[in-house]
Parts: C-alpha cells; structure tokens; sequence
C-alpha cells in the first residue's frame, strides 16, 4: 500500500471553474485518499486583482470560506507572487495570457501544469512547445471533460497516423446552427443563445469563431501543424464593421444580418443536410467554418448544443474514432481539471 502523498496545488484563477475545482478537491477526499493514497493541497489562489496564501495548505474550512468570499465578490489582496515548492502543481483556470511567464517558470523549476485556460496554448508557438513538452495537461481546452486530448496523445503515441480531426467544438455556435436549420431568425437565435447563459456577455466573442479555432489549432498544434491563429482560416457569422458597436447596439443590429444567414443557411442544407459550425484540420490546414453534413454522419446525428470531436487515422478510417458529449459547463470542466490534477501528482510521485 503506497503512503499518503500530499501533493500542493497553486489555483490561478478562481472564477466558475477554478471555485467548482476548489469545492471538487474537497469533495474527492476520501476517494483520492482510497483510490490513489493522494491529498491535495491549495496552497494559494489567485484572482485578477491578487493572491490568497497559506504556505501549509488551506485547511477545506478555509477553502470553503475563500470561496464564499469570491462568491459575494470580494477579490484578493494585491500581493508577490509567493515562491512555490518545486513540487507544485499550477493550475490555471483564467483566460489570459499573463499566465504564461508563471507556468513556464513552474515547468523549470519541476513543477506541473493543468490549464482550462486555451491562450498559452493557442498563443506564441514557443509557448506550446515549452508546455507541451513538460509536465502539462490540458485536457479541458478542448471539449470540457470530454477525452479528446487524451485520446489523441495516445493515438500518436500509439503510432497510428492521424489523417483528419473534424469537430463541433463550441455548444454556442452548435445552438445557433441548429435554430438557424430550423428557421429560425439570426438575430432571434442569437438573442435567444445570450438569454439563455449560452454565450459570453458579448456573443461576439463565439460568434466570430475564434474560440472555436483556439480548440482546433490546439490539435493542429498536436499533430505538429507549425500554425498560429492567424493561419486558422475563421468564418465569422458577423461581418468586422459591427465590432465598432456596443452589445446593446450589436443586438439591435443583427437582425440586419438575417436575410444573408437565412440564404447561407438554405444553401447549406440543401439535400436534407444538418447545419454545423465545424472544426476540420487536414493536410497542415486548419479551419472552422459553418456547413452543412450529412445526416446520417457523425458530426450530423449528434445533438447540436453537445460537442463532437472524429478523428480519422490510419487505423480508424473507414469508421473514424468518435467521441461526443457534453463539451462546456463549469462543473464538468473542472471535474476534467481535476482528473488532469491527478493525473499529474501520479506521474510526478
Ligand atoms: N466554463 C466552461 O464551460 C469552460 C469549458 C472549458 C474551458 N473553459 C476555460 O476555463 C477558463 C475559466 O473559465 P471560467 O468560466 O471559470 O471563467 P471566469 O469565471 O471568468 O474566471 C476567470 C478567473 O480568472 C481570474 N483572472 C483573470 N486574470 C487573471 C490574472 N492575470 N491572474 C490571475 N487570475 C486572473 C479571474 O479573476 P476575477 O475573479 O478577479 O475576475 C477569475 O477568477 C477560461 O479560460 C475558459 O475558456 C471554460
């Protein structure tokens, strides 16, 4: 039986996801403590405006109360940086790139990384090589808890030759499709998705695609695609002038945008096809775009607010590896930090 490692963790970031993590660290006590003879510790967070510290660990009480704190919009204390234990893992649940200087120099020191967070990794190429080739993990960039980094690391590890990745990579865009092949109006759907939780306060943000193509240049990036963002050919679903406009007055405005998606969207369905707004990254190429599949597809029978991500290879090819499900949510995302977490202290024991 393996004695019980106490493993320090540094939470960089405590919105949604970094508070649900908090409270799932808890949570998972006893069965980390059974299943893998592991504890972790929070020994700091950090927010936008500064660091909560406690060189020996927040005890869960105080956790707890940490949370609450940030939940009645309270932020940290400005503060340094404090020096970390070598053994540390960071975990970086912003969205932001001014983590960058912080999880390199952990990955120096000997330290690990799990990050939520999609810029350092879809940032300068130079970023991605130093994380990718430490001890990182970052499975949740792409399709929340969904295994799909993980099973493309084992693919290529594995040696079988990855020839396509097609994916629905944004639940967002994924609604939006759908009520668009239902008729629906543009600027209702849009109006509709914001109403509901579904987009960012500004639905520009999903609506011109670059989160979407932060995931796909990810696994291009996996494959060893030598791209940057701007290589990433990105259908936006509204043209660049409205970017000058308030939110208020982009949603006013969109319905300006009805009749052009109203034929786009026809054009694409014809025939009976399923409108997707999808990831397709191929021979060193890397797009995402709106378009219509075939029903009886994979990307097609699935539901348009979940996330798909098929990888067709050497060995997967005339039924290409699938896997689908529920790809956004702050509870799932950080029950996938978590799992990385673990996943890290184990290799590092
Ligand atoms: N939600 C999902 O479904 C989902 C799924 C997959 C991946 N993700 C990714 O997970 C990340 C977190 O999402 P979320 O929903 O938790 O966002 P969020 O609620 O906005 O939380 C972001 C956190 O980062 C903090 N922060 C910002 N700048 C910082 C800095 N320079 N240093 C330290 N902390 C900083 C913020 O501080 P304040 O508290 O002071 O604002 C906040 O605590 C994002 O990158 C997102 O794309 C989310």
């Amino acid at each position: 039986m393996q004695s019980l490692l106490t493993q320090p963790v540094f939470l960089l970031g405590f919105g949604g996801v970094g508070r649900a993590l908090a409270r799932q660290i808890v949570a998972s006590r006893d069965s980390l403590a059974r299943r893998r003879a592991l504890r972790l510790t929070v020994i700091g967070a950090a927010d936008s405006h500064g660091i909560a510290h406690a060189a020996q660990g927040f005890d869960d009480d105080a956790l707890m109360r940490l949370i609450a704190l940030k939940e009645r919009g309270v932020h940290f204390e400005p503060a340094d940086l404090p020096q970390l234990p070598a053994n540390c893992i960071v975990v970086d649940t912003t969205a932001t790139e001014a983590t960058v200087p912080m999880l390199l120099s952990t990955l120096r020191a000997g330290g690990g990384v799990a990050l939520a967070n999609k810029l350092p990794l879809a940032g300068d190429l130079s970023w991605f090589d130093a994380i990718s080739a430490g001890r990182a993990r970052w499975e949740t960039t792409v399709g929340a808890a969904m295994p799909v980094i993980q099973t493309l690391t084992y693919l290529l590890d594995s040696g079988d030759e990855v020839r396509r990745i097609e994916g629905s990579l944004s639940g967002t865009l994924g609604f939006i499709a759908a009520q668009l092949e239902a008729g629906v109006p543009f600027g209702d759907a849009v109006r509709d998705a914001k109403q509901r939780g579904y987009t960012e306060p500004d639905p520009r943000q999903d609506l011109g695609g670059r989160d979407a193509a932060r995931k796909a240049l990810i696994l291009a990036r996996m494959l060893g695609y030598r791209l940057n963002l701007s290589d990433v050919r990105v259908e936006s679903l509204y043209p660049a002038e409205m970017d000058a406009l308030t939110v208020d007055a982009f949603l006013r405005e969109v319905d300006g945008l009805n009749a052009r998606m109203a034929q786009r969207a026809a054009v694409l369905t014809r025939g009976g096809r399923k409108l997707r707004y999808a990831a397709v990254v191929e021979a060193g190429e890397c797009r995402v775009e709106l378009t219509g599949v075939d029903p009886a597809s994979k990307l097609g029978s699935i539901r348009a607010s979940d996330s798909i991500v098929v990888f067709t290879t050497q060995h997967y090819q005339d039924n290409p590896l699938a896997i689908s499900g529920r790809g956004a949510g702050q509870e799932v995302t950080a029950s996938g930090v978590l799992g990385d977490v673990v996943s890290l202290a184990n290799q590092m024991r």
